[in-house]
């Protein structure tokens, strides 16, 4: 199993980060020197995804221009001799071989990653949330896929979350495999009291096989109204096999305004040109406290 396409939904209203998101497309937010975005797609590409589909909607060619050449400023930048200015308006456009595709209606993540059919064709392919940023030493949608080769079979990346997150995200019934690795064999989105199967959450990483396509057609509207990612994967892992891998690294939801700002503080401090200016100040601050 080879797994060279991915799939970012990038449909979101951004509700959480109004009043910016009704102009800006959340995804094309600054976190720490390139759009929350960016790091989404390197992550994709540092695990191998050579083309990507970026499932948009009205109001965020914003996110399409921004995976383009620029050769006006790139002009600019060029003759007035600002080459690392320069690289940064022009590699976003080479990282990959970038598609877009709107999705029209608000009708949830499943219906959204249906839209995705004619790019992903007979192919394994990658579900990468456009909100959750992961840090890790492996790329985390590496290790998905190194699960999905090794048991030929799609995969879900999850974390432990507390009892109280879980009602937030997906909880999923798991089996040991190995270390790690686990048999997904039921699940639900946003479990309600008593609903839940472990705290084990998907968070926004997937390696999918394509009959999810069929499933999705055919999915009638679950939680919220939505047609759910969940809800299809639910019947997916009941035809064929499914792996949840309890993933290393740190995910940051850059979705909501404390973990965009978590983000932010955490990549900044590793930055050489921000991390020293930022111990500073706030070691200033906890010393006038
Ligand atoms: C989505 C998925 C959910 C997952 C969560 C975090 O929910 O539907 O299963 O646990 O992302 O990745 P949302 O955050 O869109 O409500």
């Amino acid at each position: 199993m080879k797994v060279k396409k991915a799939v970012i939904p990038a449909a979101g209203w951004g509700t959480r980060m109004l009043p910016v998101t009704k102009s800006v497309p959340k995804e094309l937010l600054y976190l720490a020197g390139k759009p929350v975005l960016q790091y989404i797609i390197e992550e994709a590409v540092a695990s191998g995804i050579e083309d990507i589909l970026i499932i948009t909607n009205r109001g965020k060619s914003a996110i399409d221009d921004y995976f383009d050449y620029h050769p006006d400023l790139e002009g600019k930048l060029a003759n007035s001799g600002k080459a690392k200015e320069l690289a940064q308006v022009h590699n976003p456009a080479d990282l990959a071989n970038f598609y877009f595709i709107r999705q029209k209606e608000a009708k949830g993540l499943g219906h959204a990653v249906g839209k995705a059919r004619g790019f992903v064709g007979n192919e394994p392919f990658a579900v990468l949330l456009g909100d959750d940023i992961m840090q890790a030493e492996t790329p985390v949608l590496r290790q998905l896929i190194d699960a999905a080769e090794r048991y030929e079979a799609s995969a879900l990346g999850v974390q432990k979350v507390s009892d109280q997150a879980l009602s937030r995200y997906s909880s999923v019934k798991v089996e040991p495999l190995e270390e790690k690795v686990f048999r997904a064999t039921d699940m639900i989105e946003k479990p309600g009291p008593g609903q839940a199967f472990s705290n084990y959450a998907i968070l926004g990483r997937y390696v999918l096989t394509p009959d999810v396509f069929d499933i999705i057609e055919n999915l009638k509207p679950g939680y919220g109204g939505e047609i759910q990612l969940t809800d299809a994967l639910q019947q997916l892992c009941l035809r064929s096999p499914m792996v949840a891998v309890d993933f290393e690294g740190r995910r940051y939801d850059t979705g909501n305004p404390i973990g965009f700002l978590e983000a932010t503080l955490e990549f900044s401090a590793r930055d050489p040109e921000t991390g020293p200016w930022l111990e500073a100040y706030l070691k200033e601050r906890a010393g006038q406290k």
